[in-house]
């Protein structure tokens, strides 16, 4: 039957590892977007989440016939994948949107750069051709991120009777950012997203971002603002859950009645892991009053390992976290805590005794971290907020913020914020749950239908 409401999205709400001995596992996969939208789904019973089979284990599932109700896998050529995911999305787009390019040596734009980019097109066009084909005459069709970027161009041509929408889940580069790319990338890029009815993002900076480097014509394409958020009663009841107590004593244990700072990331350069180590060390070092009473959590878990650049950033995460332990550890107190595995049950444990939550990211599209911590601390939690996360925007009031490359001044707000008295930390943290659940996913989903219906 077709459908009349598609999300496409290069993630879908899990994913398989095939073990030796044959049998699928289900995983969920890490990110805002896979949060957001598995809950916003979970509303909208009918609608279909087209997204690409990432391992050899979805492409055996996929063989199988086995899937989530709701969903389809792609099974795109390993190859073609490959490029497209690793060699375009999150090395070029990503590096392009968040800036992170070291520009005596990268981006270079050379044949093996065309190449790849082919496969970012016909990746694009296997999306396109498989919504067109599953979307019943006049369905709404939600794209989803900068992996998809060519998918709305593509897909009005095919069917002209969909209605549209992209939504990007990272910042949108600003223009000289943007202007590195090779002219005709830049345009095939921009004209794909100006094939949409609805371009959405998660803050006005981002959206005007786009403006300045799109130039849309808002008459055919609206570019508006949906500031996803998390919902409370669901955050909270999984928060409770006995596995999480389980690991939450676990950490009581480890902490011994210390105060904490709680960071939760993937292993993400943009999410400048490591000058927040730096700025402890520096909290250590000026502020020798928190030694021995304090404990930073840091919850690093593995993204993207098949990129050296994340390799390399992951090994040295590490190296600084046992530098931080080397200098100031004592045979009963271990000063960083760093948990490289993808588990969700420890991260809420985390979040409940965080007494200060670290968010200090170079840039970044929300940082649903940012609105979770606060939202699940149990004693109240103090944000240590950097200017370039997306929930800057609405969380900066009740934050502690920081210029991310501000190393000393994020040393400085990590002591205001282990010092800040009980009572104002409470009133801030109620401010920050409430600004962090104005548009649960639901209600983030169903303002871009919405805006699709006009
Ligand atoms: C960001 C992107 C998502 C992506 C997530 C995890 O949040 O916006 O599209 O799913 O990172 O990255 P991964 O490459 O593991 O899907």
């Amino acid at each position: 039957m077709a459908s009349q409401v598609l999300v496409a999205a290069n993630r879908g709400p899990l994913s398989y590892d095939l073990s030796a001995d044959g049998t699928l596992d289900a995983r969920r996969g890490g990110g805002g977007l896979v949060s957001g939208l598995s809950a916003a789904l979970a509303q909208q019973p009918d609608a279909l989440w087209i997204c690409a089979a990432l391992s050899d284990g979805d492409r055996e599932a996929v063989r199988r016939g086995v899937s989530e109700p709701g969903v389809r896998m792609l099974d795109i050529d390993p190859a073609v994948y490959d490029d497209a995911y690793n060699g375009i999305a999150n090395s070029v787009l990503w590096f392009t949107h968040h800036h992170l390019y070291d520009s005596p040596r990268t981006p270079v734009f050379d044949a093996r750069f065309r190449e790849q980019w082919q496969s970012y097109t016909a990746y694009n066009q296997a999306f396109a051709e498989a919504l067109a084909h599953e979307a019943a005459e006049g369905a709404r069709v939600l794209v989803q991120d900068y992996h998809l970027a060519l998918v709305p161009g593509a897909l009005r041509e095919l069917r002209p009777d969909l209605r549209i929408a992209h939504f990007t889940h990272t910042p949108w580069a600003a223009p000289e950012f943007l202007d590195m790319l090779p002219g005709d990338v830049r345009e095939q890029l921009v004209q794909g997203m100006l094939g949409a009815d609805v371009v959405g993002f998660h803050t006005t900076a981002w959206a005007d971002s786009f403006r300045a480097g799109a130039r849309p014509d808002e008459e055919r394409t609206r570019v508006a603002v949906f500031p996803l958020g998390v919902d409370a009663d669901e955050l909270r009841a999984l928060a409770h859950r006995p596995e999480v107590d389980e690991k939450l004593a676990g950490l009581r244990e480890e902490v011994a009645g210390r105060k904490t700072v709680v960071r939760v990331d993937r292993t993400e350069l943009s999410k400048n892991i490591l000058r927040g180590l730096l700025a402890y060390r520096e909290l250590l070092t000026v502020h020798p009053e928190w030694r021995g009473e304090v404990v930073h959590l840091a919850s690093a878990y593995p993204s993207r390992q098949d990129l050296e650049a994340y390799r390399s950033y992951t090994a040295a995460v590490r190296e600084l976290a046992d530098e931080v332990n080397a200098e100031f550890g004592t045979p009963d107190w271990q000063p960083v805590l760093v948990s490289v595995q993808d588990d969700f049950s420890r991260s809420l444990a985390a979040y409940r005794m965080a007494d200060v939550a670290l968010v200090n990211p170079v840039r970044d599209g929300m940082n649903l971290v940012a609105k979770e911590i606060p939202v699940v601390s149990e004693a109240g939690c103090a944000l240590v907020l950097s200017t370039g996360a997306g929930a800057y925007e609405e969380l900066r009031e009740q934050a502690l913020t920081v210029n991310p490359y501000d190393v000393s001044a994020t040393a400085e707000a990590l002591h205001a914020a282990l010092a800040m008295p009980a009572a104002e930390r409470a009133d801030r943290t109620k401010r920050l749950a409430a600004a962090a659940t104005a548009l649960p996913p639901s209600a983030w989903f169903e303002a871009q239908l919405t805006a699709l219906s006009r």
